[in-house]
């Protein structure tokens, strides 16, 4: 499977291009210079917050049970600040590679999974204090995430045993 593939694939689940779940990554001024550190931190905590007692979806709970709450908030934050235009905060902690599909892959996480863990987000996006006011970086972000949760759906079917890797108890501290 080539990553052309996969982004077709990623594009026919969410209806997302990959071009068009880039432009967040393009946006002047930047997602960073919008938010700053605080309002990313902002962000993933209002989805944490929601995943965390998302006790309506069980199973979807369930695939949160090797983490804390505190350090997945920890280490989305700091990868939503290097990723909008900030410092390498994720790279001081996990090393150089993001390997996002890779991460994901000791997970049971299918198409089902991705839409719910997209509904948190974009409520999450709605409840942000500044993105409620910018339609332009919320619309970017949403796009960014609903493409890019389909896209680990799709990659992590083709994930060799070496580049699978988990949450915080699972992956406790591997460097990569
Ligand atoms: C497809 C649905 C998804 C599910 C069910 C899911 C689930 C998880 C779980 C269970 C963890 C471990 C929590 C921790 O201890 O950090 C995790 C980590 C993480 N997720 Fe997701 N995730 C999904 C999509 C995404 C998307 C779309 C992004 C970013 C665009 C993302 C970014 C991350 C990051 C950066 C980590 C930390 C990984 C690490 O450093 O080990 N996830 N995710």
């Amino acid at each position: 499977m080539s990553k052309f593939q996969l982004q077709d694939e990623a594009f026919q689940s969410s209806g997302v291009s990959f071009a068009e779940s880039q432009q967040a990554l393009q946006l002047s001024p930047s997602i960073y210079e919008r938010l700053g550190e605080e309002g990313l931190l902002e962000l993933s905590t209002l989805f944490y917050d929601r995943v965390f007692r998302d006790d309506r979806e069980t199973w979807f709970l369930n695939i949160f049970s090797s983490s804390t709450k505190q350090q997945a908030i920890d280490n989305q934050y700091r990868f939503l600040v290097q990723t909008f235009g900030g410092p390498e905060l994720y790279k001081e902690k996990k090393g150089k590679y993001t390997r996002l599909a890779g991460r994901h892959a000791n997970y049971n996480i299918g198409r089902r999974a991705a839409d719910r863990w997209n509904q948190h987000m974009q409520d999450a996006l709605q409840s942000h204090s500044i993105l409620q006011k910018d339609s332009e970086a919320r619309m970017a972000l949403e796009n960014y995430f609903q493409y890019t949760a389909h896209y680990i759906v799709a990659a992590s079917d083709f994930m060799r045993p070496d580049q699978l890797s988990g949450g915080t108890k699972i992956d406790e501290g591997r460097i990569w």
